[in-house]
């Protein structure tokens, strides 16, 4: 089969990740497939903050956990996260970083890595505690995030999800 189509029909998001650390070269490999992705009227609006440093990952999964109230939340023992971020004004900024994270996903998979695209910074990053925190460790406050990527090597094979009925019309 196509290399390129098989990488795409075998990726599946994964929640377990192995103690082994992802150079840097691999990450910069992933994040470089980021910077590939389309951008509408190629403004290229995704802007990449990479955390490899499990002191740093942890202080931002211990204050997304209090953003959403939810103590026992973690971000799956990821090696890596990648956050994806655009200006609040960028009319494509959304779609640019969802084809980013999905470029970054695919290239984690070609590479031998799994991935799993995080949303819960998306849904607090406004509160002033996380703004603040974000701010502080480097992420400009007024940037939207668009989602973050937990990258590492994958303790289990994830969950193949059949597609449902009826997600194609072909019209006339
Ligand atoms: C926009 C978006 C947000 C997602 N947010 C999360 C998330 O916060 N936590 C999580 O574990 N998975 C998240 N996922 C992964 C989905 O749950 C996953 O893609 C879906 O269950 C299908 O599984 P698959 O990726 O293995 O095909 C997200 C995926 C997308 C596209």
């Amino acid at each position: 089969m196509n290399e390129v189509l098989n990488n795409i029909y075998t990726r599946r998001s994964i929640r377990k990740f192995t103690e082994q650390e992802v150079s840097k070269e691999l990450i910069d490999e992933v994040v470089k497939a980021g910077t590939l992705a389309p951008s509408g009227k190629n403004l290229q609006t995704y802007r990449f903050f990479v955390m490899q440093k499990e002191a740093s990952i942890l202080a931002l999964q211990d204050v997304v956990a209090k953003g959403m109230e939810n103590p026992s939340y973690n971000f799956y023992g990821t090696k890596a996260l990648i956050i994806v971020t655009c200006n609040k004004e960028d009319v494509n900024g959304v779609e640019d970083g969802s084809c980013a994270l999905e470029n970054m996903m695919l290239a984690a998979h070609a590479l031998g890595l799994g991935s799993c695209w995080i949303n819960q910074l998306k849904y607090c990053g406004d509160k002033p505690e996380v703004a603040a925190y974000l701010d502080k460790i480097g992420l400009p406050a007024g940037r939207r995030v668009v989602g973050m990527l937990a990258l590492g090597y994958a303790a289990d094979a994830g969950t193949a999800h059949p597609r449902q009925d009826g997600l194609v019309t072909y019209l006339d």
